[in-house]
C-alpha cells in the first residue's frame, strides 16, 4: 500500500552550493532568508550544502543528530560507506539545522557517477571540469541522502528546494529513483544568458532566436547546460527570481517558470529611526582617514565637498556594467572641471581579481598619514601639559593667565613635525590600484581608467580607487566591513547588463544608501514596478533597454552629475526616503512567495492528499506594510505583496509570457519629507 504523508506539517531541506559557503548573492538569499523559514518550519527545516573546511569551522557548529531518527540512520548508512559529512546549526540569525557534504571524500566514486549520469540521462561530462565534477559529486550525494532519508521517514511530505544548477542535479536523480520527494528548482541566473552577455551579443532582442545547444556547445559549457536544463525540466516547480530572468528562462531553458521569487533581505529596524544616518558619519569618518592616507601629497580636497560612490561585485566586467561606470566617470570629471565645481567625487571599484598583495604605496600612504597623525597626538599632549604647568604657577600677575602660542612648541616638536611633514612628499600620483595585479597589462578594469585617463591628478574631480579584493575589517588599508563600507558611502552604482536581480543596489537600500541601477536587471526592474517614481527615492534606474549604448552612459553621467549638485540638506533627506524603503525588500512580505512555491509542490506531488475546495494557497501570515508610517512607499491594497504578480498556481501553465511581466504599479508615495530629526 501506498504510503500516505501528511502535506500539512512537511519537512523542507533547502539545497545550494552556497549554504554556508559564501560565493556571491545566492549566500546572501539563504541566509538572509533562514529567519523568515525557521520561523515557519522550525525545526522541521534543515539546509544542506558542500563542506568547505575553510568556512565551516567559523559558520557552523557541530551537532549530533538525535540518534534513532531517520536522519541519524540515513547519515549513519552514508558514513559506514565512507561519506564525510558535518551536521549541525549554522551559527547565523534563526541558527537553522544544517548538513554539509564533503565531495571529496566521494571522488572515488566519481568516474562511476558520470557513466550513470550519461546512462540516465545522456549527459557528458569532460575529466577537467573542476566545477562541474563537484556538482556531480554534491548532486549525487544529496539524492542518495534524500533516498535513504525518504526510504525512513514515511510519514511527512518532504520538500526539496534546489538553487542553482551546482546544486540541481540531484533533481533529475530523484526524479529516475522515484525518491518521494516534492522538488523545487530555483535559478538564480541561467549559464547561457551570463556567458553570452558576457560577450559581445544583443542578448535581449535575440533571445527567441539562440540556438542554445550549438551556443553552450561554442563556450565549452554543453554539459553545465544539460545539467542546468534537466533541473529545469524534471523538477515539480521551477521558478527564478526576477521577471527578466523567467523570460530568459522559458527562451534559454525551454521551460516558463511557474513564478518569480523575488529576493529579500532581512530587514532590521534601529530603535531611532535616524540611527542609520548616525552611523553613516561614522562609518565616513573611516573612509575619509583612508582617503587622506591615499592621497598623501596630493591631498588638496575638502572632504567635506567630497562624495563617495561605489561599485561591487564579483568581478564581471561587462555583465556588472563597470564599462558603463568608468565611461560615465571619465564624463562626470570633465563636466565638473568645464563647471569649476568645488566638488571632488571619489568612486571606489571593489572587485576581487588575481592579485598578489598591496602595492607599496597603497600602505605607505597610511603608514605616513598614520606616523603624522601619532606625531600631532604626541605633540599636542605636551603642548597642553605646558598650559597646565604654566597656568597652574599663575600667580596673580596680570596678563601671565596665558602662555605665549609661540613658547607651545618645543624646537624639537617643530623638527619632529616637519619630518613627518617631509615624508608626505611625492613625486607619483595616488595610485588608481591597490593591489599589485597578477596581469596588471590585461586587466579591463585597468585597461579602461587608462584608456579613459582617469590617473587621480589634482585637477581631476573624479578619482578612482580600485581595490581587486572584498572588504574586511582586518584589511591594513580599507579595514572596513563591506557593509560598513556601504553605509559610510555616498552612493552604490550598479549600472549592469545582466543581473537577474542584483542584491548590492538593494542593500544599499534597506542602509538608506542611494543606488542606481538598471532596467536589466531584476532589482531595477522590481522598483519600478513597485513605484511610481523610483528616483525621488534615491533608487535610479538606467535605461539599458530602449536606448542606445551612448545615451545609456549619458543618462548615467547625468545622474551622477545630478547627485553631486545637491545640498547635504538635499542628501540627508534622500538617504530617509531610500531608508523607507526597506519594508519592500523585507522577507516578512517576500518570504510568502516561497511559501506559495512549496504550496504548489505538494498540490503537484500528492494532489489526492488535498480537497477540491481548499483554497490553494493558504501561507504564513504576512506582515502587512505599515499603512500609518508618514512618507513610505504604499501597497496599492494591503494585502497585495510584489509577488502577487507572479501567481504561483495552476493557472500560471495557461498564461502567456507577458502576463507574469508585472505591469502595475505602486502608487500614493507620500512626498513628506522628514527633516525633523535635523
Ligand atoms: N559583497 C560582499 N563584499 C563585497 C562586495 C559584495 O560581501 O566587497 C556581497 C554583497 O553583499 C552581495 C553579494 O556579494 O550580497 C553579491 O550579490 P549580487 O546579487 O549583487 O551578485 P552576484 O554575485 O550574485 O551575481
Ligand atoms: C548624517 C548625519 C548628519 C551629517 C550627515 C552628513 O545625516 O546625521 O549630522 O551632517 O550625515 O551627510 P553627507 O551626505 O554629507 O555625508
Ligand atoms: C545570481 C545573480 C544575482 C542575484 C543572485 C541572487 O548570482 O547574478 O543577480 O542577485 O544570484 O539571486
Amino acid at each position: 500500500m501506498a504510503v500516505v504523508r501528511d502535506v500539512h506539517q512537511p519537512l523542507l531541506f533547502e539545497v545550494a552550493w552556497e549554504v554556508a559557503n559564501k560565493v556571491g548573492g545566492i549566500y546572501t538569499v539563504i541566509k538572509t532568508k533562514v529567519p523568515v523559514t525557521v520561523k515557519e518550519f522550525g525545526d522541521r527545516f534543515t539546509l544542506i550544502g558542500p563542506l568547505s573546511y575553510k568556512s565551516a569551522p567559523v559558520e557552523v557548529e557541530a551537532e549530533e543528530p538525535e540518534p534513532g531518527t531517520p536522519l541519524a540512520e540515513s547519515l549513519q548508512a552514508m558514513k559506514d560507506r565512507g561519506v564525510k559529512y558535518l551536521y549541525g546549526r549554522w551559527l547565523i540569525e534563526g541558527a537553522p539545522r544544517v548538513l554539509l557534504f564533503d565531495t571529496g571524500s566521494a571522488h572515488d566514486r566519481l568516474d562511476e557517477w558520470k557513466a550513470d549520469l550519461w546512462n540516465i540521462a545522456g549527459i557528458p561530462t569532460p575529466p577537467n571540469d573542476h566545477e562541474t565534477n563537484e556538482t556531480i559529486l554534491f548532486g549525487y550525494l544529496t539524492a542518495w541522502f534524500l533516498g535513504e532519508f525518504t526510504s525512513r521517514c514515511l510519514d511527512k511530505a518532504v520538500i526539496a528546494h534546489f538553487h542553482e544548477w551546482q546544486a540541481g542535479l540531484a533533481i533529475p536523480l530523484c526524479r529516475k529513483r522515484k525518491i518521494d520527494v516534492t522538488t523545487i528548482f530555483t535559478t538564480h541566473a541561467t549559464l547561457l544568458g551570463r556567458y553570452l552577455c558576457a560577450g559581445s551579443v544583443d542578448f535581449y532582442n535575440n533571445l527567441q532566436y539562440f540556438d542554445v545547444d550549438h551556443e553552450a556547445g561554442k563556450r565549452g559549457i554543453y554539459h553545465r547546460y544539460c545539467i542546468e536544463r534537466s533541473a529545469t525540466h524534471c523538477a515539480d516547480v521551477f521558478t527564478t527570481v526576477s521577471h527578466i530572468t523567467a523570460f530568459e528562462s522559458e527562451h534559454l531553458l525551454k521551460r516558463k517558470p511557474d513564478g518569480v521569487l523575488p529576493n529579500g533581505l532581512n530587514v532590521v529596524k534601529f530603535a531611532a529611526m535616524h540611527e542609520f544616518q548616525n552611523l553613516h558619519v561614522k562609518a565616513k569618518e573611516k573612509i575619509n582617514d583612508f582617503i587622506r592616507g591615499h592621497f598623501y601629497g596630493h591631498f588638496d580636497f575638502d572632504l567635506d565637498n567630497t562624495i563617495y560612490l561605489f561599485t561591487a561585485g564579483r568581478y564581471e566586467f561587462r555583465n556588472k556594467g563597470v564599462d558603463m561606470f568608468i565611461e560615465s566617470l571619465a564624463r562626470l570629471n570633465h563636466r565638473l572641471k568645464t563647471m569649476g565645481s568645488k566638488m571632488t567625487v571619489v568612486a571606489f571599484i571593489i572587485m576581487p581579481a588575481a592579485t598578489n598583495s598591496y602595492t607599496v604605496e597603497a600602505l605607505k600612504g597610511q603608514a605616513v598619514t598614520g606616523q603624522l597623525k601619532d606625531v600631532v597626538s604626541q605633540i599636542t599632549e605636551r603642548i597642553g601639559q605646558r598650559i597646565f604647568e604654566h597656568a597652574s604657577r599663575y600667580n596673580g600677575t596680570h596678563g601671565t593667565e596665558v602662555p605665549n602660542p609661540e613658547d607651545l612648541m618645543s624646537k624639537e616638536d617643530k623638527v619632529l613635525l616637519k619630518r613627518r611633514v617631509f615624508a608626505l612628499k611625492r613625486t607619483t600620483l595616488p595610485p588608481v590600484v591597490t593591489h599589485n595585479m597578477a596581469d596588471d597589462a590585461a586587466d579591463p578594469i585597468l585597461n579602461q581608467i587608462r584608456r579613459v585617463q582617469l590617473f587621480n591628478r589634482t585637477s581631476d574631480r573624479v578619482k578612482v580607487i580600485f581595490h581587486p579584493e572584498f572588504l574586511n575589517s582586518n584589511n591594513p588599508i580599507l579595514g572596513l566591513d563591506y557593509e560598513e563600507f556601504v553605509r559610510g558611502c555616498h552612493m552604490g552604482v550598479f549600472p549592469s547588463y545582466y543581473e537577474p536581480f542584483g542584491y548590492t543596489p538593494a542593500e544599499c537600500t534597506v542602509m538608506g544608501i542611494p543606488n542606481i541601477t538598471t532596467n536589466l536587471s531584476g532589482f531595477g526592474c522590481f522598483m519600478e514596478d513597485l513605484l511610481e517614481s523610483p528616483e525621488d527615492y534615491g533608487c535610479y534606474i538606467v535605461d539599458r533597454r530602449n536606448q542606445g549604448v551612448d545615451e545609456s552612459v549619458e543618462q548615467l553621467t547625468n545622474q551622477l552629475l545630478g547627485f553631486t549638485m545637491k545640498s547635504r540638506r538635499q542628501r540627508i533627506n534622500q538617504r530617509n526616503r531610500t531608508e523607507r524603503l526597506s519594508e519592500l525588500l523585507d522577507w516578512k512580505s517576500l518570504g510568502v512567495e516561497y511559501a506559495k512555491a512549496r504550496q504548489l509542490a505538494l498540490r503537484r506531488a500528492y494532489p489526492d492528499s488535498f480537497d477540491d475546495d481548499e483554497p490553494e494557497f493558504t501561507g504564513v501570515q504576512r506582515v502587512g506594510a505599515p499603512l500609518s508610517a508618514p512618507g513610505s512607499p504604499r501597497f496599492r491594497s494591503g494585502m497585495m505583496t510584489p509577488g502577487d504578480y507572479a501567481t504561483l498556481t495552476e493557472e500560471m501553465e495557461h498564461l502567456s509570457t507577458t502576463d507574469y511581466m508585472g505591469g502595475k504599479s505602486w502608487q500614493g508615495i507620500n512626498d513628506v519629507d522628514d527633516e525633523s530629526h535635523y
